[in-house]
């Protein structure tokens, strides 16, 4: 058997829209922006619905209607798509990293006084001309969204204007709140691994208009209000999305409940599944999260486990890390060894169908974050350690009680060998 990583969920509904359009031969600029910007506007009782061409585009232009300038700084977590931070760095402005939680793999709201107060952390050691911190990305890592209270109480007191980051988290919950809803504006985003998609595409959502509009404008190449083509009243970009793309996400948007239902039920398909695996530790779901949005299912190895095979001390065991680590060689040869096993745990899964991935690499170890910063092994601990472990597994809308068992089983019948060896 065969078993993608992710597909996405399309019914002929979606297949008349693109039809339709087709015939229409109106491929740009149609009634379907519209269209969708208006369903989700509704579904998240939002004043402003912006469409663009991608999740990055999304966050871009939210950073620049906030005038987001050089060597400013943003919190954000190292353990996202590496887009999330990046947008920072089209700025000429700086991502600052704060390290997750182990176990939710959001960031750790606990670490960041914790982290600005320590002057020997990394964030203070590796961005040199780091000026004020201004921004708060928060980012609502594979659908779950982070303790917004906690996150808004922390950017008041420090006087940081809130991105949110929900390019996986569409129709998420934090106390019945949804996500995307938490800072001056938040972001979707409709690559096809997503809960709904639109081939490439992104959305941006806010209850500020001045934000709205600024990034409406910028979308399309910085026209003003006045509908003529040549006119052009700020610097913008071509981030518009195409009419097809468009008609996609307007039926998407509206079978999102049916969608998000349906993936609920495969995330808890696994955890029965897994019941009594104690080899492999599952997504941990926090009580503020009252509806879950599933992005991937994300499943880590647990450390005893791997213990049999490579010696891991004791604290690292228990996740019991500091803020960074002070002996950087012993520490990168741990992350080595545990890697390695992950690595071809991963490997075998492909080998017998079950496409898998490493789920995420932590963006500070990127080539051109060590280029650019020094970053390097030890300076996120827990992001490090995480990454070393975690294997996304098949998930997506449609996918069946039988190819899960298959995925469960081979999952077992890997780990089983690896003990025999
Ligand atoms: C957390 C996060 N932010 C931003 C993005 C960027 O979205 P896009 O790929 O549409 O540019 C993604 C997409 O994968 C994401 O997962």
């Amino acid at each position: 058997m065969k078993v993608p990583l992710s597909s996405a969920s399309l019914t002929n509904k979606e297949k008349k829209i693109i039809n339709k359009i087709f015939d229409s031969k109106r491929l740009a600029l149609g009634s379907y922006l519209n269209k969708f910007e208006e369903i989700t506007k509704s579904y998240f009782s939002v004043k402003d619905a912006i469409v663009v061409n991608s999740g990055t585009s999304a966050l871009h232009l939210i950073l620049r209607s906030l005038d987001i300038k050089e060597n400013e700084g943003m919190i954000v977590t190292p353990f996202t798509f590496i887009a999330s931070s990046n947008v920072a760095l089209f700025e000429r402005a700086h991502p600052v990293f704060i390290d997750i939680d182990p176990f939710n793999y959001n960031i750790d709201l606990k670490k960041i006084e914790e982290s600005l107060k320590d002057k020997k952390h990394p964030l203070w050691n590796r961005i040199k001309n780091l000026k004020n911190i201004k921004f708060f990305m928060g980012v609502d890592v594979f659908g779950q969204p982070i303790d917004w209270d906690n996150a808004i109480e922390i950017c008041k007191k420090n006087d940081w204007k809130i991105v949110e980051d929900s390019c996986e988290a569409i129709g998420a919950k934090y106390k019945d709140r949804f996500a995307g809803t938490f800072g001056e504006a938040g972001t979707f985003a409709f690559y096809p691994n997503k809960q709904i998609t639109t081939g490439e595409g992104g959305m941006i959502i806010t209850n500020n208009i001045e934000i709205g509009k600024l990034c409406r404008s910028m979308a399309n190449q910085g026209r003003g209000d006045s509908s003529e083509w040549l006119e052009h009243v700020r610097l913008g970009y071509n981030y518009r999305m195409d009419e097809l793309s468009a008609g996609l996400g307007y039926i998407q948007m509206k079978r999102l409940d049916e969608i998000l239902d349906k993936r609920e039920k495969v995330a808890n398909n696994y955890y029965e599944l897994f019941k009594d695996e104690e080899r492999i530790i599952l997504p941990k779901i926090e009580q503020y999260t009252t509806r879950m949005s599933w992005f991937v299912f994300v499943i880590r190895l647990s450390l005893d486990w791997i213990a049999k095979f490579t010696d891991i001390p004791e604290y690292v065991r228990k996740i019991d890390l500091p803020l960074y680590m002070k002996n950087r060689e012993q520490w990168k040869e741990l992350l080595k060894n545990i890697k390695g096993i992950t690595y071809k745990v991963i490997e075998k899964l492909n080998k017998k169908g079950v496409q898998s991935k490493n789920y995420f690499s932590p963006i500070h170890l990127q080539k051109f974050y060590r280029d650019l910063y020094g970053y390097e092994e030890g300076d996120y601990p827990i992001t490090e350690l995480i990454s070393s472990l975690t294997i996304a597994i098949p998930f997506y809308t449609d996918l069946t009680i039988e190819e899960q068992k298959y995925v469960v089983d081979t999952v077992k019948a890997i780990l089983d060998e690896f003990e025999k060896k």
